[in-house]
């Protein structure tokens, strides 16, 4: 069996992407959402994401195919009726998707795959809500989807591996490059490597052991990286890892703490927020670590 109909669940930053990725590689999608008023939303994300693709893409007709191919319901029955995988991308809260995942449970099809988008959670927080663990998993995308192109697939302990295959087949058909966990991790791949690198940078320059321009230096140097730690950040934007810095501040942990304070009165407050606002621990549009003297 490969897919035919795909439906996304979620419509917003990722759930559009998703979508329009996957009409622009020639699914029939239908778009899910909870009422009228998201779907609206969405529908401003795919005119838009209809120029980016048009552009990126260099096929503005193609583009425009993908727009007018998409289906929308906010009735979640209706909206799976026909799905052969389900690619939700409801927001990041527990209660949430367990509440979708239940009801999603009771009507979708018995053929019907179910992956999911979560960044920070894990299938089986959510496996025995679905009523079908072994069609269950993750496929996560990274934003900016059509150049950032990887996928992630990792299945929990019950996930029956000829759906992960599937999944991953169906990964490389909407143009991704995808990556086959063989069991679940927090982050996946990559932020099990990016978020303690990030976050030992922050710690050497909040503990004052050097400052950031030296240290995205001495990386790029040592490792010929075009582009430091900070520079990263700047990249990312100041509030997730504020965010992250900030929860395990409250937890009690002291290095948080001194890194979430010094982003706040550095950066955040002064407006300093990365590339978006023109300014973080570089200058834009020409950060100096893209200067040839840089380095030297
Ligand atoms: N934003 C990112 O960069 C990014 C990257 C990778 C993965 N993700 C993951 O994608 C998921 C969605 O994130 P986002 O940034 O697109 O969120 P978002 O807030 O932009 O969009 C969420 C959408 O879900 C809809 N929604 C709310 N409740 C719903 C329900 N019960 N059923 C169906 N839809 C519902 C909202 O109306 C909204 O359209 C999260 O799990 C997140 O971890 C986000």
């Amino acid at each position: 069996m490969s897919f035919k109909h795909i439906t996304i669940a979620g419509s917003g930053v990722l759930g559009s992407q998703i979508a329009f990725q996957t009409a622009f590689f020639g699914y029939d999608v239908t778009v899910y959402d909870i009422n009228d008023k998201a779907l609206a939303a969405a529908k401003e994300r795919f005119e838009k994401l209809t120029s980016v693709y048009g552009e990126y893409f260099n096929d503005q007709a193609r583009a425009e195919k993908a727009f007018a191919s998409l289906s929308y319901s906010s009735d979640l029955a209706d909206a799976v009726k026909d799905a052969d995988l389900i690619i939700e991308a409801v927001p990041e809260v527990v209660d949430i998707k367990v509440n979708f995942y239940t009801q999603l449970g009771k009507v979708a099809p018995e053929k019907t795959v179910f992956a999911s988008n979560s960044s920070t959670m894990l299938p089986s927080q959510f496996a025995e809500y679905t009523g079908r663990p072994e069609k269950f998993l993750a496929l996560h995308f990274a934003n900016e989807i059509w150049k950032n192109n990887i996928s992630e697939v990792m299945g929990h302990a019950g996930t029956d591996p000829k759906y992960a295959d599937l999944v991953e087949e169906f990964a490389k058909t909407i143009g991704m490059i995808p990556f086959r966990l063989h069991k679940e991790q927090p982050g996946y791949i990559l932020n099990t490597l990016l978020v303690p690198f990030l976050n030992a940078a922050q710690y050497l320059w909040a503990n004052e052991v050097a400052d950031p321009h030296s240290i995205d230096k001495n990386w790029m140097i040592s490792t010929g990286a075009p582009v430091g730690p900070f520079g990263f950040l700047d990249i990312i934007g100041m509030t997730t890892p504020y965010n992250l810095s900030n929860a395990k501040a409250e937890q009690g942990d002291p290095i948080a703490k001194l890194i979430a304070d010094k982003l706040k009165s550095e950066l955040i407050d002064q407006g300093k927020l990365g590339v978006a606002s023109g300014e973080g621990f570089y200058k834009y549009p020409n950060p100096s670590y893209k200067e040839p003297d840089f380095l030297k």
